[in-house]
């Protein structure tokens, strides 16, 4: 059996077969502990299953070196550092939030490490901090919120109140909405960024929100953060007088069971919802729901093709950081996603958004799409991509 299945099966340490010149080190440092925990094991799950289902079309084999950033930048720096110096890893993955990959980004760019990224928007990563070694499979802040400005607008809404976390994503994806909604003529009429991962009672913030003047409120949570603005969004009876908008990860199919009746109806965006009709996605679909009893999310598509990513680079004979590093900027298929592919001007992954109603099915929550807008490239935000050199 080869090495890639037996890594996702979680047995790669444990059997000892002779190496060979295609043994690939992969280091996957995600959040296992913190708010985000949940997003990681669903990274980590996607992740796995597409070495399930592509494993077998590379020669390449691949040895998985697990490290858990707790969401934590100067932890996820010490444990990048191991992974990169003593494991001696071929090319790193995951990272999820922005914060976390704003701290590793001079680590891998200075030791020419491919870094595959299955989360983290941070827009500078793929802007004035772009590097040949870091490319993008999952989004980037301003890319899933930019879209959303305009829609809000056309649908009517013209004053809005926001509302993040304060660190790197939260302002980063409110800066995106706000430029486009700014654009078409909408209204910030309040901003607010809460403590990340220290806020649990958002009661006070929700009262200057009530006491703003706006139509809707558009904010940006996910994780445990999500679950809990969601329920108090709901409780404190705001939901029927001030509609409530945001990035998708608000409602992700994650953790929308979590939130319960309290998520019906909120209006989000995001490059991925399970219910889109493709081939591609039934097929994943059925096969994470078979493994896990659930609809995938975000998180585990972005797994999935980070995976598919590192296999496709692998066909192409990479096996070492400089060569993985420049066969990863040049990899495309059709994925759950639909049609994916690398800028090289930025190395973010191109995708289309979809804009989504939480609503009650049959079988309890899911996702209504509501219109699909176009595939979105970044602009270059100063990004000067330069050739992969040693
Ligand atoms: C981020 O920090 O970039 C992030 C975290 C969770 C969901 C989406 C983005």
């Amino acid at each position: 059996m080869k090495r890639a299945i037996l890594a996702a099966l979680g047995l790669a340490s444990s059997f000892t077969l002779p190496a060979s010149a295609e043994d690939i080190k992969v280091g996957l440092l995600l959040p296992f502990s913190g708010v985000y925990a949940a997003l990681g094991n669903d990274i980590e799950t996607g992740f796995n299953l597409a070495l399930e289902h592509f494993g077998g079309e590379t020669d390449a084999t691949f040895e998985i070196l697990k490290e858990d950033t707790e969401v934590k930048p100067p932890v996820a720096l010490g444990k990048a550092k191991k992974l990169i110096l003593q494991d001696k890893v071929d090319v790193m993955a995951g990272i999820v939030s922005s914060g976390v990959l704003g701290a590793v980004r001079d680590l891998v760019h200075g030791a020419n490490v491919p870094l595959i990224v299955a989360n983290a928007g941070n827009d500078e990563a793929t802007g004035a901090n772009c590097s040949p070694f870091i490319t993008r499979m999952s989004f980037s802040n301003g890319q899933v919120n930019r879209p959303m400005g305009k829609w809000l607008h056309d649908q009517g809404i013209g004053k809005v109140f926001t509302l993040a976390p304060d660190y790197a994503a939260g302002r980063q994806m409110i800066d995106g909405f706000v430029s486009t909604f700014a654009k078409a003529g909408g209204k910030i009429v309040g901003q607010e960024f809460t403590p990340f991962q220290k806020t649990q009672d958002f009661g006070p913030y929700l009262a200057k929100a009530k006491a703003s003047g706006a139509d809707a409120v558009f904010v940006f949570y996910a994780g445990g953060e999500a679950i809990s603005f969601v329920k108090q969004y709901d409780s404190f009876g705001l939901k029927s007088d001030l509609p409530l908008y945001g990035s998708g990860f608000l409602t992700s199919p994650l953790y929308v069971n979590a939130e319960g009746p309290a998520a019906e109806g909120v209006i989000t965006a995001l490059h991925y919802v399970p219910t889109i009709e493709s081939p591609a996605n039934e097929t994943f679909a059925q096969a994470f729901e078979a493994k896990t009893g659930r609809v995938p999310s975000e998180f585990a598509v972005q797994g999935y093709d980070a995976a598919r990513a590192l296999i496709e680079a692998s066909k192409t004979g990479a096996n070492d950081r400089e060569t993985l590093a420049n066969a990863l900027r040049q990899v495309s298929f059709e994925g759950p996603r639909g049609k994916l592919s690398i800028d090289p001007a930025t190395n973010n992954i191109v995708q289309p958004i979809y804009v989504y109603e939480t609503v009650m099915g049959e079988n309890g929550l899911t996702q209504k799409v509501l219109a699909q807008l176009s595939a979105e490239a970044d602009p270059a935000n100063g990004c000067e991509m330069a050739p992969v050199s040693k």
